[in-house]
């Protein structure tokens, strides 16, 4: 039986999985998939088109000056760490070859209220990592208390109405992720009975 481009799309959603950022390697997204991911990501359901949400890129340039972020931000928060924890924190703003804060932004509005604006930005989220994925590509959304942190977030540029939800890395996949933990259906849909 041949398979349908339909058929295609289903099994790449079916198949998508988070990839931790030690599982992932060099090479990761060219500047132009990069751009497609983001395209993909605006194709999400946005009621009024509100763009309740933005992206900030870390280019290679940048990323030991967000390891040194991410380490005095551990510092303030765990005065104590050890030397590995500090290790931990650094990593995970260098180790993978593509880095993106993803930040909400809901825009205030009497139509189209806070939490579908939330809706919009996490099916964004969702697109962003489906595309990556369809692409060949591993990624995950990490957020972790970093992102409450009031220094950090200004020295992200991120303004006191906006969140940080998280940290977005993206690469090739180095190795494979432990198996899916299938879930039931039934958990999720239900059928009215009045
Ligand atoms: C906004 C957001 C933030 C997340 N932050 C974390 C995190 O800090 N730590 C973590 O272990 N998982 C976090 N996750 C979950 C992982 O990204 C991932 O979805 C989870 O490990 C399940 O894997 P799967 O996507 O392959 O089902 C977060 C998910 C979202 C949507």
């Amino acid at each position: 039986m041949t398979m349908t481009k339909d058929d295609a799309l289903l099994a790449t959603m079916l198949s998508r999985r988070s990839i931790s950022p030690r599982r992932q390697a060099w090479p990761g997204p060219s500047a132009a998939q990069l751009r497609q991911m983001v395209q993909a990501a605006l194709r999400a359901p946005d009621h009024g088109r509100k763009l309740p949400w933005r992206l900030i890129e870390f280019d290679d340039s940048r990323r030991a000056e967000l390891a040194q972020l991410f380490e005095d931000e551990k510092r303030r928060r765990t005065p104590d760490a050890g030397a590995q924890d500090i290790e931990r924190a650094r990593a995970h703003a260098t180790q993978t070859p593509a880095m993106l804060a993803f930040v909400v932004r809901p825009v205030p509005d009497g139509k189209v209220p806070e939490h579908e604006q939330w809706l919009s930005a996490g099916a964004a989220l969702g697109n962003l990592l489906l595309a990556a994925h369809a692409m060949g590509f591993g990624a995950i959304v990490l957020s972790g208390d970093r992102c409450k942190d009031e220094i950090l977030r200004r020295s992200l540029g991120i303004a006191p109405e906006e969140t940080l939800a998280g940290f977005v890395s993206i690469g090739t996949m180095a190795s494979p992720p432990p198996p899916v933990v299938p879930v039931d259906v039934e958990r999720v849909l239900s059928t009215w009975t009045p």
